[in-house]
C-alpha cells in the first residue's frame, strides 16, 4: 500500500468481538447463545441503517439497547439477563492480536484513529477498559454529524482533521458493508476477514483482505 497516512480502525467487531458479551452469559443462555449474538447484532445494525434512512437518529447505546430487546424476546432470554448483557457490552473483549499490532503500529509514523458508530463515551470507555487508550490519536464517533456509516459524512471526519486525500487512509474493518462504505467513499479499504466469509456485491471489492490485524504491519 502506497502513500498512507492514516490507519483508521473499525471498532466494534474489527478491534472489538461483539460476541464476546453473549459469550460471557453462556452459561446462563445456553446453547442459543451465538445465535442469539448474531441476531443481536444484525438488529442493531438494521435499525442504524433504519435510523439514518428514516432521519430519525438516536445513539448506538439506545440502539443497542433497544435491539436487545427485541432480541431476548426473538429468543426467549429471561429478562434477568438484561443488564449483565449490557454492562458485558460496554466491555468488549478485543480480539487477541488487537493490543500487540496496535502497539507496533504507534511507533511507525501513521495517524491511528478509530471511525465508528459508537458514542463518545461508549468508545472511549472500551478503549480504556482494555488499555488501549493511549494508542489512538483520535477517536471519530457518528454522534459528531448525527448519522450512521455508512453515511459519507461518516467518512468524511478523519480527512478534514487530517487534512488528507481520501486515498490516503487505509481503513480497516471486518464488516464487509463498511468496507464497501469505506471503499466506495474512496480510502483504501482493507477487510479484516476472520471467518473465510464472503463478501458483498456493493460495486467495491476490498485490493487487500486479511485474516487478522497483525497481517497489516506486512501491507504497509
Ligand atoms: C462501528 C460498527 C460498524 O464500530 O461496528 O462503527
Amino acid at each position: 500500500m502506497k502513500n498512507i497516512k492514516a490507519i483508521i480502525f473499525d471498532a466494534y467487531g474489527t478491534l472489538f468481538d461483539v460476541n464476546s458479551a453473549a459469550e460471557k452469559c453462556k452459561e446462563k443462555i445456553g446453547d442459543k447463545w451465538e445465535k442469539f449474538a448474531n441476531f443481536w447484532r444484525t438488529t442493531q445494525l438494521e435499525y442504524t441503517w433504519l435510523r439514518s434512512l428514516m432521519l430519525r437518529h438516536k445513539d448506538f447505546w439506545q440502539v443497542t439497547e433497544d435491539s436487545l430487546d427485541k432480541s431476548m424476546q426473538a429468543f426467549n432470554i429471561d429478562k434477568s439477563m438484561r443488564s449483565d448483557l449490557l454492562n458485558l457490552y460496554k466491555i468488549l473483549s478485543p480480539f487477541k492480536e488487537v493490543p500487540e499490532t496496535l502497539k507496533i503500529l504507534k511507533k511507525k509514523k501513521y495517524k491511528l484513529a478509530i471511525l465508528s458508530n459508537g458514542t463518545p463515551s461508549l468508545l472511549n470507555e472500551l478503549v480504556k477498559s482494555n488499555n488501549l487508550d493511549n494508542l489512538f490519536d483520535d477517536i471519530f464517533s457518528v454522534e459528531e454529524v448525527g448519522v450512521y456509516k455508512p453515511d459519507s459524512k461518516v467518512y468524511d471526519m478523519p480527512i478534514k482533521k487530517y487534512n488528507i486525500e481520501k486515498n490516503e487512509v487505509a481503513f480497516l474493518s471486518a464488516n464487509t458493508w463498511d468496507v464497501s462504505g469505506g471503499g466506495n467513499y474512496g480510502y483504501q479499504s482493507i477487510w479484516v476477514n476472520r471467518n473465510n466469509s464472503i463478501f458483498d456485491n456493493l460495486d467495491f471489492k476490498p485490493e487487500n483482505q486479511i485474516t487478522d490485524l497483525n497481517k497489516l504491519i506486512n501491507l504497509l
